[in-house]
């Protein structure tokens, strides 16, 4: 018991206050439904499943924020802010004294692997973060101008969630005055001395953004039921 009591602490966060829906639906994607259950529901479900993650903790809109709270009773649910980064730092402000380790997810994307959330643990043994990264099969390029320049894939990543850190090094982060779309981009820019590694992340794990994102979800889930 007092054992618990002391134990540090791995602290999911889940930013789910973004008001923008490039699906055109007005409503927010992470409340859109996939299968028979609310988007955000699936990440939850998955964190609050592991053995290895001691509380959750849901960032959401003014909007949101009652119905976030009834929905998710076992959850902390806290306001967040008016940028992916600032809705992030409302969630770092929420977590418990004893937090060693967070994890920051995208409520928009529903089907993490539970595995990813495992080798990011292990990683987080010897790094400062740790994030779930794939390599891009198609050929990249810069546009400047009107010319192109061939970028080499060997270099590129395409980045997922969870971003995980431990909480000293992204509260640090969060102190200056860089501003980033995600946490490996922000911690990279304010604590270059920062040890920072990936995983390898899963195509399944893809953020839903796109007209036809939920119907490939969608198929998969149907597919996975048979
Ligand atoms: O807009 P984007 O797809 O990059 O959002 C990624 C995640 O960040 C989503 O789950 C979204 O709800 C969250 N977000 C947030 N607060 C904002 C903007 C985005 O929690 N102000």
């Amino acid at each position: 018991m007092l054992k618990d009591m002391l134990k540090n602490l791995n602290i999911a966060i889940i930013v789910a206050a973004g008001s923008g829906s490039r699906l055109g639906s007005g409503t927010p994607k992470q409340f859109l439904r996939l299968g028979n259950r609310e988007i955000l529901s699936y990440s939850v479900e998955t964190f609050s499943n592991h053995a290895k993650i001691d509380k959750v903790i849901i960032v959401t809109s003014a909007d949101f924020l009652a119905s976030v709270k009834k929905n998710y009773p076992n959850c902390s649910v806290v306001l967040g802010g008016s940028t992916r980064q600032e809705s992030v730092a409302k969630g770092l402000k929420a977590c418990p004294y004893r937090t060693r380790f967070v994890l920051v997810h995208d409520a928009a994307r529903p089907l993490l692997p539970f595995d990813i959330i495992d080798s990011c643990l292990r990683q987080l043994d010897e790094f400062d973060g740790v994030a779930p990264a794939i390599e891009p099969v198609d050929s990249m390029v810069s546009i400047e101008g009107n010319r192109l320049k061939n970028l080499s894939r060997n270099n590129l990543r395409i980045v997922q969630t969870p971003q995980c850190f431990r909480v000293d090094v992204l509260k640090k982060a969060h102190t200056s005055p860089f501003v980033d779309t995600d946490e490996m981009g922000l911690v990279s820019k304010a604590l270059p001395d920062a040890r920072l590694s990936f995983v390898k992340g899963a195509q399944i794990n893809m953020k839903i953004t796109r007209d036809g994102d939920l119907e490939i979800l969608n198929t998969y889930l149907k597919a996975q039921q048979k």
